[in-house]
């Protein structure tokens, strides 16, 4: 395994010979808050976002974190303390990220079916920016914009049409994917926008897909929307913002990541002599790395000429490997150096498709022994559900060598809360 994953998230082996996460021992936290627990290294997010911040350090830009990759308000306020603004797609999110204190000009609301109640709430909110995503929910928000004191700022999300190479589940700029406004229906968006008194047109975006690392989609989304611009004209007079979206990759075994001075120096010559204000809505690149999935081994068996692990964590916690068929490394927390040994890495929930690693060439481990799956800090808790009424595992934070319960573990009356075991009580009409 390549020593880049460890240092991207922030790992060391400590002198007694087991690995500690941002100065933390993680035997320590395992033993203190037990396992499954998802632990987050508050530095190793402040340094991605200090590096992507310098690399576009030449342009105004605003960085709004994608909060759908992680929402744990204790991640949102290391972001919020380092001036980021926030990309959300649900009321849910909203309220998050109004409880953890993020300005509400900085906040962006994308997504392709925000409902009448969520439009309603982020306009009450006063979000500095909603991305509409189709003509259809342009005129709805026109007449719920009417309650506004001032006129509301909106974007276009606009589908560029630019295929891109990644997991199909998560390509979304391309042609025929339900996400975002066709370039041949933007003219008339803006056109009815323009009719509007009560909505306002600030920006253009777009976002191609996730887990990119060529940066050359991005340089063709953003010839195309600069394009539109010109064709549009003094059809948008208020257009002031560029949203180019997510999406930049991260290392999950051996490739190597897009890193933030590539992707900028794709994006600089192409705005550098423009009025626009550039903003970026990544998630995975400042989460993912520094977060990882503590595990420990139940039992081990041999069955069917293979070698399986069988571990507390499963496909409810990390649902990552068994829906896109994810990669993600896993080390022993105090490494042993016993004998590599192929094996499937399966949880206890009572699929065969629940399984966090196949075919994976690891040293050999024993019952009891603590495991940590690395790059889980993005799209891992927020995807956790509890399938086979298991609790959600909890999450921590360390920071420099402390840590704190950042949400804790799930229990039993948590998971039966909000049930009536007598539900036949209303007459059906
Ligand atoms: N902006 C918009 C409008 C998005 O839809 C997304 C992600 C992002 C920003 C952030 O993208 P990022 O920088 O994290 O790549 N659950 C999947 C990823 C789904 C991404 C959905 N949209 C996974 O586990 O790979």
């Amino acid at each position: 395994m390549g020593e880049g994953l460890l240092a991207d998230a922030g790992l060391r082996l400590g002198s007694s010979g087991a690995f500690a996460l941002g100065g933390v021992p993680l035997e320590d936290v395992a033993a203190r808050v037990g396992t499954p627990v998802y632990v987050y290294n508050a530095e190793a997010i402040r340094e991605r976002y200090r590096s992507l911040a310098a690399a576009l350090a030449s342009l105004e830009h605003r960085i709004c974190y994608a909060v759908k990759a992680n929402g744990n308000l204790s991640v949102l306020r290391v972001l919020r303390d380092l001036g980021a603004g926030a990309d959300i797609v649900s009321g849910g999110e909203l309220d998050r990220v109004l409880a953890a204190g993020f300005v509400p000009e900085h906040i962006v609301f994308s997504g392709v079916g925000k409902s009448t109640e969520e439009l309603g709430a982020a306009v009450r909110a006063g979000v500095g920016l909603i991305n509409l995503e189709s003509l259809e929910e342009l005129d709805h928000l026109a007449l719920i914009a009417a309650a506004a004191r001032s006129p509301v700022a909106v974007g276009l999300r606009v589908n560029p049409d630019v295929t891109t190479e990644t997991h199909p589940y998560i390509a979304t700029g391309g042609g025929g994917i339900k996400f975002g406004i066709p370039v041949d229906q933007v003219p008339e968006a803006a056109r009815r926008i323009g009719l509007s008194p009560h909505l306002v047109l600030r920006c253009l975006a777009m976002h191609l897909g996730s887990q990119l690392l060529d940066p050359a989609p991005f340089a063709e989304g953003l010839r195309r929307l600069l394009r539109l611009i010109h064709d549009l004209g003094p059809a948008a007079p208020a257009l002031s913002v560029i949203d180019v979206g997510g999406g930049l990759g991260i290392r999950y075994q051996d490739e190597a990541p897009l890193d933030p001075s590539t992707y900028a120096a794709t994006l600089i010559p192409l705005l550098r002599s423009t009025p626009y204000r550039l903003h970026v809505e990544p998630g995975r690149f400042l989460v993912g790395s520094a977060g990882i999935l503590l595990t420990r081994v139940l039992y081990t068996k041999h069955s069917g000429g293979k070698d399986f692990v069988i571990v507390d964590a499963a496909m409810n916690d990390l649902l990552r490997p068994s829906h896109y068929q994810a990669y993600h490394e896993v080390v022993e927390v105090t490494p042993r150096g016993r004998r590599v040994q192929v094996v499937d890495l399966v949880g206890p929930v009572c699929e065969t498709g629940d399984f966090l690693a196949l075919d994976r060439a690891m040293p050999g481990v024993r019952p009891g022994e603590l495991l940590a799956i690395l790059g889980v800090g993005a799209y891992g808790f927020v995807m956790a559900s509890q399938y086979n009424a298991r609790p959600r595992p909890p999450e921590v934070l360390v920071d420099k060598g402390r840590f704190a319960l950042a949400r804790r573990r799930e229990t039993a009356s948590d998971l039966m809360q909000g049930e009536t075991p007598t539900p036949l009580t209303h007459e059906a009409t």
